[in-house]
């Protein structure tokens, strides 16, 4: 029987993130576009993102932030009973899924895996499954978001490229006597999925007429969209816990637009400072922004033991959703 077993339920026991070596500034941008680091910082407040190089995939950044959480964690690879990687930018199109590839990697021998893309929205979803699962089973679970959407982008597409960035971030889940993981909210409107898409897939037979198979994205749709439903996911997190913003220590929203942000708290009328962002540095990093941004402030000694940390996202699909964490580990 698992040491673990017995315990109703699941908490965070390890963090890592990574973001590949290469960066590329505004001012790089600048070279091959016809854009300017003023308008690129003034609208949506990035300054720099990371990106693979050739040969570096989602499984490589997954399997770096995967080792980071499970040594963070002092867990061992075969103490894991799944791996659950969110991405929308897996290896392989279809399979293998990147999730058993990190598996195989790490050496996780009695775990499942399996992929779930929610888009930039996938760590809070993953986060959702990962603790009923993680509790249910009595046994490790590790959630792992990677994304490489600059091989997703034409990057002669400055309303696109300049947005996004390369990266993975990590969580370590244990069975636990108190609930680290506490609440989640999801959600998605499947009405507005042309609002983000990248024309690709079973719907576009090889070798049958094929658009270009970039994102395409109609960013003014989704910006209100992104403020309304952070801003629900807020306070329908916050009031289904008897709780107020002010009981929150940490606020990490995805990391899409600075704008966004600063319309969510303008609606909720509290500072922008109450949300942590790390956007100049890292840009949309898709489902692994969250859990980057978590890590940025947990290795930055920022969180302590009971603090209470909200998650917050929103992506294609379009889907939404967060989770409340009461901080354990
Ligand atoms: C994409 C986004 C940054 C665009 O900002 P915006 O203020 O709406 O800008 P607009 O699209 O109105 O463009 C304004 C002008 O800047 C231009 N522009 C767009 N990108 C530019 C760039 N990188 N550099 C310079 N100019 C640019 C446009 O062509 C337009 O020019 P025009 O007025 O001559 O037509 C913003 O809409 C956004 O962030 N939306 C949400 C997208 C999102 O979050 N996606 C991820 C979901 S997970």
């Amino acid at each position: 029987m698992n040491v673990f077993s017995q315990k109703p339920f699941a908490r965070i026991a390890g963090l890592g993130s990574y973001l590949p070596e290469k960066v590329v500034t505004n001012h790089d941008l600048e070279a091959s576009l016809e854009t300017t680091d003023e308008w690129i910082v003034s609208h949506t407040g990035i300054q720099q993102r990371h990106v693979v190089v050739e040969g570096q995939n989602c499984s490589d950044l997954g399997i770096m932030a995967a080792k980071r959480a499970l040594e963070d964690a002092g867990i061992s690879a075969d103490e894991l009973c799944m791996v659950i990687c969110a991405t929308c930018t897996a290896d392989y199109e279809n399979f293998p899924t990147t999730a058993c590839l990190i598996q195989g990697a790490i050496g996780a021998v009695n775990a499942g895996a399996v992929n779930l893309n929610a888009a930039c929205t996938g760590f809070p979803y993953a986060l959702a499954f990962a603790r009923s699962y993680c509790a249910c089973h009595g046994a490790p679970v590790l959630v792992v978001a990677a994304e490489v959407i600059s091989r997703l982008l034409d990057w002669h597409d400055r309303s696109t490229c300049v947005l996004f960035g390369d990266g993975a971030g990590a969580a370590v889940l244990v069975p636990s006597d108190e609930p680290g993981l506490v609440d989640e909210v999801l959600g998605a409107d499947g009405t507005a999925g042309n609002a983000l898409i990248r024309p690709c897939g079973t719907r576009f037979p090889i070798d049958g007429a094929v658009g270009v198979p970039f994102l395409q994205m109609n960013g003014k749709a989704i910006f209100p969209f992104a403020v309304r439903t952070m801003e629900d996911v807020i306070y329908k997190l916050l009031e289904r816990n008897n709780l107020k913003l002010s009981d929150i220590r940490h606020v990490i929203p995805h990391q899409a637009n600075r704008r966004i942000i600063e319309a969510v708290a303008r609606h909720m009328d509290v500072p922008v400072e109450r949300f942590f962002l790390n956007i100049d540095r890292v840009a949309n990093t898709s489902s692994a922004s969250v859990p980057i941004a978590l890590d940025d402030l947990y290795r930055a000694g920022s969180i302590q033991t009971g603090d209470r940390i909200l998650t917050i996202g929103f992506g294609a699909g379009l889907t939404f959703g967060g989770n409340l964490l009461v901080w354990n580990k």
